[in-house]
């Protein structure tokens, strides 16, 4: 398993020839979210889809740590997009870019899609559209893998709707316009209905970020 500090220090490699601000903005992701407890349950191998993928950061380290996976990272922002297109060009034909949106996506017989803080952008009603189409689109025993901000401790979950709010309301960092959190059992049951196998972890610890991850299995 990839150390913390040598993920990071071949993420900044990659990311090295972008805007100093992108270049801060992988720095502080990386240290803010699990992503290297994330990448513990992805296949090693197999066709991947990273839904709001950003500038792709997750996508890239899915890359590093297992170049054996098929990875397609799908978002909305086409100035974050660019970056992602941009980093990787030489890269491997095993990793790519496209734009489109969460609802829509077109891939079939996946073996893992990841969602890492996406859902807080998308109104509720949409939620079960996107959810279902997971599944569709999942192989059996497929993973859907999605990380959200839990609720608890109240305080982080203030911290973070702060930190959102001047990303996406004040500097445009991130597209949108209001947030919306479930609680975990309320998200865990939403997927359940929909037929996954759920099981949910909380990550908050040595994060300042109330961090919960929930592994979603096709049956
Ligand atoms: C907080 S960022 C997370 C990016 C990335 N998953 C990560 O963990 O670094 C949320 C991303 O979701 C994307 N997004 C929001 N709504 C979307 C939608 N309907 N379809 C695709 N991407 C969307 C945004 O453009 C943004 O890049």
């Amino acid at each position: 398993m990839i150390s913390g500090k040598e993920a990071l220090r071949k993420l900044l490699n990659i990311y090295a020839k972008c805007p100093l601000f992108s270049k801060l903005h992988i720095w502080v992701r990386f240290k803010s979210c699990p992503f290297l407890e994330l990448i513990k349950y992805i296949p090693e191998d197999g066709k991947i889809l990273d839904l709001g993928c950003g500038y792709g950061l997750f996508t890239c380290l899915l890359h590093l740590t297992s170049p054996g996976r098929n990875i397609i990272g799908i978002d909305l922002d086409r100035k974050k997009l660019g970056i992602a297109i941009k980093v990787t060009t030489n890269c491997s034909e095993k990793i790519s870019f496209r734009m489109g949106d969460i609802c829509e996506i077109g891939e079939n017989d996946l073996d893992c899609i990841t969602i890492i803080d996406v859902l807080y952008l998308i109104p509720f009603e949409r939620w079960e559209l996107i959810f279902e189409n997971c599944f569709n689109r999942l192989k059996p025993n497929g993973l859907l893998l999605i990380k959200e901000m839990g609720k608890k401790p109240s305080w982080k979950y203030i911290w973070n709707l702060i930190q959102e709010t001047l990303s996406v309301k004040i500097f445009n960092i991130t597209e949108g316009n209001s947030f919306y959190f479930k609680t975990p059992l309320e998200l865990g049951e939403d997927l359940r209905r929909i037929g996954f196998k759920v099981t949910r972890l909380d990550l908050n610890k040595r994060y300042a970020h109330p961090h919960f991850l929930y592994l979603c299995r096709k049956g």
